[in-house]
């Protein structure tokens, strides 16, 4: 089954179960928060309302956030949170899929982001009259996590008249709850299905989970800057850093290539081993939706950089496959856990017709977001949906 049939499946999973109750509540115990507090996101995917802008801001929009909170928010702008609902493998899925108003729970958090509203269980959509196309283009936006009820909620107590805007001090901000309402999400379990999205019950089942290592601790870096006007202080970075940046993902995923000798003879067999690690994630890699997959890709150069009589280029894929249920369940799933690790080989013939001299072994790693197969039904180049996480090049001498 392709990916655009998973995405499909999820838009069809009539109750997105959500593992709120499951985030590490031991974690960053901070005495001076209080211990109940309401939950930070509602529950089943359901929009974020914003009864009341506090005080005295003018818009809920990063925009008014942008005018003190200036680094924050550029960092915040270079992130995959800015784009969740204009980046373009995004908006092609949905334009495809025939714009569900199912996802929008995630990528379009806010009430206001939304043109319709769900009438109610199975009764379809109504348009929003508060709908602001503006927010919309803001996909994950500070307010969706920061806006609560007329308040700013943030991670730590301010004194009074710290900020200029009202602020609720909340537990849940250093913790997994601000992210598992939208990075975990699957099927019934009581039916037992799996979580299509499983990034948190990785997290959990991983050494960083038991560890009480959050997300936020590696995606949101303590950093020191103008954390609001011209006031410098040590703040929680916004970039996401880590996540889509090839110098970053070549940290998180490992490549060693090694070859059983570094010459051959025509006619003779050329073996090569590629291990492939996790050595900076506390998720599986790749994470997150199903589409999304790892490719390991062999390949021969000769001298004249074509590929040589004898050679087939060949790829590895880490990824997961679904069966479509009901309930959709996970079928197999060959991605790399938290400090897991995998070796392929690779073997090329060197044909007895051979051209004599230095050949080369090529070995790529690339992060797809969605299948070929699944860019091209959207439109989309390969180059549209990939990154190059690491290339190894090995020179070997064929006599
Ligand atoms: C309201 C929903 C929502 C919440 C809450 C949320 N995320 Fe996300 N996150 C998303 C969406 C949607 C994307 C995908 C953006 C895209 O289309 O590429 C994403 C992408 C990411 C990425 C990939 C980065 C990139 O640049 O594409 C990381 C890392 C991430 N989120 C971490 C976190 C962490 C850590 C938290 C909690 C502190 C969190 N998120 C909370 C919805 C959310
Ligand atoms: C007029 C300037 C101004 C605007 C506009 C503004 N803030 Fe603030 N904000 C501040 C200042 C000043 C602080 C205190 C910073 C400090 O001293 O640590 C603050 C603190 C915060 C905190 C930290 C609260 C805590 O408990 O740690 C958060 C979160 C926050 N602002 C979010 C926002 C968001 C989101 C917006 C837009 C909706 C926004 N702010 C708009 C000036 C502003
Ligand atoms: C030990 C550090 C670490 C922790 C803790 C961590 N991550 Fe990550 N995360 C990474 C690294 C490194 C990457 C880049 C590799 C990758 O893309 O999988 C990444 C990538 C991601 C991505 C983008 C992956 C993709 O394939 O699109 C998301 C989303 C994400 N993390 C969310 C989370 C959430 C949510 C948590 C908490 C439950 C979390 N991370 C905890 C290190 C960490
Ligand atoms: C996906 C959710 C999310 C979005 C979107 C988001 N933030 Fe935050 N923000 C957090 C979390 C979580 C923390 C606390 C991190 C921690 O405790 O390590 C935080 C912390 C802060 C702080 C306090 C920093 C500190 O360390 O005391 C400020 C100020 C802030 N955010 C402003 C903003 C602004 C402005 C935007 C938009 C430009 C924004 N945030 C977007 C989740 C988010
Ligand atoms: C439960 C929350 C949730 C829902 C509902 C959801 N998504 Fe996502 N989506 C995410 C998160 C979180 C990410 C990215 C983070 C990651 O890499 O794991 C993401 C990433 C994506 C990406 C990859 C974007 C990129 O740049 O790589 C596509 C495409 C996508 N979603 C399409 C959809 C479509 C289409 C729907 C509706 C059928 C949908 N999503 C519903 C949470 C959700």
């Amino acid at each position: 089954m392709n990916c655009g049939t998973a995405l499909l499946l999820m838009l069809l999973i009539p109750v997105i179960a959500l593992a709120q109750g499951e985030a590490d509540e031991s974690a960053v115990p901070d005495p001076v928060l209080p211990e109940a507090e309401p939950p930070l996101f509602p529950p089943d995917g359901a929009p974020v309302t914003i009864a009341e802008i506090p005080a005295p801001l003018p818009s809920l929009s990063a925009q008014t956030c942008n005018a003190c909170h200036g680094e924050i928010h550029d960092q915040w702008a270079g992130s995959g949170h800015a784009t969740a609902a204009t980046n373009p493998v995004y908006t092609a899925a949905v334009e495809a899929l025939g714009r569900p108003a199912e996802c929008d729970a995630c990528h379009l958090p806010l009430e206001v982001q939304r043109p319709t509203l769900a009438k109610g269980p199975g009764k379809g959509q109504v348009e929003n009259p508060a709908y602001d196309p503006t927010l919309r283009l803001e996909g994950v936006t500070c307010a969706a996590c920061h806006v609560r009820d007329g308040e700013i909620v943030g991670p730590r107590q301010l004194a009074v008249g710290q900020a200029p805007h009202p602020v609720r001090a909340s537990r849940a901000m250093s913790t997994p709850e601000a992210c598992v309402s939208c990075h975990q999400a699957g099927t019934d379990e009581a039916a037992h299905g799996s979580a299509l999205i499983d990034t948190v019950g990785e997290w959990e089942r991983s050494t960083f989970g038991q560890a009480g290592i959050t997300c936020q601790e590696c995606h949101m870096p303590r950093t020191s800057g103008r954390i609001a006007g011209s006031r410098y202080a040590a703040y929680s970075a916004h970039g996401l850093t880590q996540a889509r940046d090839p110098k970053e993902l070549a940290r998180a995923v490992t490549l060693q290539v090694s070859l059983r000798s570094s010459s051959i003879q025509r006619g003779e067999t050329l073996r090569a081993t590629a291990t492939v690690m996790n050595t900076g994630a506390a998720h599986a890699v790749p994470t997150g939706d199903p589409a999304h997959r790892l490719e390991l890709a062999f390949t021969v150069e000769d001298f004249e950089a074509a590929l040589p009589k004898g050679a087939e280029p060949a790829s590895e894929w880490f990824e997961r496959t679904l069966d479509a249920g009901p309930p959709v369940t996970v079928s197999s799933d060959s991605r790399l856990q938290p400090g897991g690790q995998r070796s392929v080989d690779y073997s090329y013939g060197a044909d007895k017709k051979s051209k004599p001299g230095r050949y080369t072994l090529v070995v790529r790693l690339h992060w797809w977001a969605v299948s070929a197969e699944q860019a091209e039904a959207y439109g989309l180049t390969d180059e549209d949906v990939r990154i190059l996480i690491s290339e190894q090049r090995i020179p070997f001498d064929v006599n």
